[in-house]
């Protein structure tokens, strides 16, 4: 039974999608056409990610998927058509740039969708639906899980995964936003062991790379940080800096318990007490979650000699983590 109103929602889904697709190549599509190609976005990889734009306004989706038979309770279901309080069906999209969000299994679960202005949100998605969970999704898997690389590189939005794409890193996928989420992890475990994060380079990427890459330590999965610099996402260096300075820049990745030591060392000055047992509380805290044993052992040393204290002190400091959280 949910098997099939699954199936039913892939296949409305699906066909929403080339109804977008074909309105971004019609008149009305002309705008947001031209939007995509002054983003740098060319035609192949507008064909290979099935963008599209949505109708202006009213009904013309709602209307086409009801002639092919869909009902309007079902629509409403899978997140393509909202009801107005004149009872009257009519489209959830309007007047965006449309990224049908696909599933490992080539399956269409959900939309995105972007302004062509400044106006607020600037991202509008699917619902949770009965296929559709943001929170369980990566963008553009469909294609990374297909590459050669043995990473993914995680960045926040759709244009970011788009734009390296389309310059050859086949690898990225797209959290949907800041916060990785566990069941993220989950679904990348399933597929690679490394993973290097690029966030947007503003506050809210900051705090959720240090916040959220917990996680993906808790899962044994390899993670390291590429920082973007200030005030850019990965969309906008690659295309001012160029492909070769982002692949320059993914090399250079950090491993995230390296990362953390530096934004921890930051605020702080290690030759006051008070700031040093702030430190190495808080760094204990974080070598507590690696769970690879040796890793964790080179970093106790590197991080005891740092700060001159002994190993010891370290260790029983990480035991109290390890007690707490277990
Ligand atoms: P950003 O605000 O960094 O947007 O959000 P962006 O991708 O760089 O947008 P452009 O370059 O201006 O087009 C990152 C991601 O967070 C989600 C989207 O998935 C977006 O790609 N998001 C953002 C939303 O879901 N809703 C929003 O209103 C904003
Ligand atoms: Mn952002
Ligand atoms: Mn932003
Ligand atoms: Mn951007
Ligand atoms: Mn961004």
């Amino acid at each position: 039974k949910t098997k099939k109103l699954k199936d039913e929602i892939f296949k409305a889904n699906k066909l929403a999608a080339l109804n977008f697709h074909r309105r971004l190549y019609s008149k009305i599509g002309h705008a947001a056409l031209e939007y995509l190609y002054g983003r740098g976005i060319d035609d192949s990889t507008i064909k290979k990610f099935g963008l599209g734009f949505s109708p202006v306004n009213g009904d013309e989706v709602t209307e086409f998927l009801r002639n092919q038979g869909f009902s309007q309770e079902f629509l409403l279901t899978a997140g393509l058509s909202l009801k107005s309080v004149s009872r009257k069906y009519h489209d959830r999209f309007k007047n965006r740039i449309m990224f049908p969000i696909i599933d490992v299994k080539n399956n269409v679960i959900g939309f995105g969708g972007r302004v062509l202005d400044n106006s607020l949100p600037k991202y509008l998605n699917t619902p949770e639906t009965p296929v559709f969970k943001k929170s369980k999704t990566l963008y553009a898997i469909n294609y990374a899980k297909k590459s050669k690389e043995d990473k993914f590189v995680i960045v926040e939005g759709y244009m970011d995964a788009i734009a390296l794409h389309q310059c050859g890193i086949d690898f990225a996928v797209a959290s949907l936003g800041t916060a990785l989420t566990s069941e993220q992890g989950k679904l990348i475990k399933k597929y690679r062991e490394n993973v290097v994060i690029s966030y947007d380079a503003d506050e809210a990427g900051v705090n959720a790379t240090l916040r959220g890459l917990d996680i993906l330590e808790g899962l044994n999965l390899n993670v390291s940080i590429s920082t973007v610099p200030k005030g850019k996402d990965p969309d906008e260096f690659v295309r001012k800096e160029g492909i070769e300075a982002f692949r320059k820049m993914l090399q250079n990745a950090e491993p995230l318990i390296e990362y953390k030591i530096k934004m921890y060392k930051k605020d702080i000055d290690l030759s006051r007490p008070e700031d040093k047992i702030k430190y190495i509380k808080k760094i204990s805290s974080d070598l507590s979650l690696i769970k690879d044993q040796v890793k964790r052992d080179v970093y106790i040393s590197i991080v005891s000699k740092d700060v001159q204290i002994p190993e010891n002190t370290v260790r029983t400091e990480i035991e109290q983590f390890v007690n707490r959280f277990s």
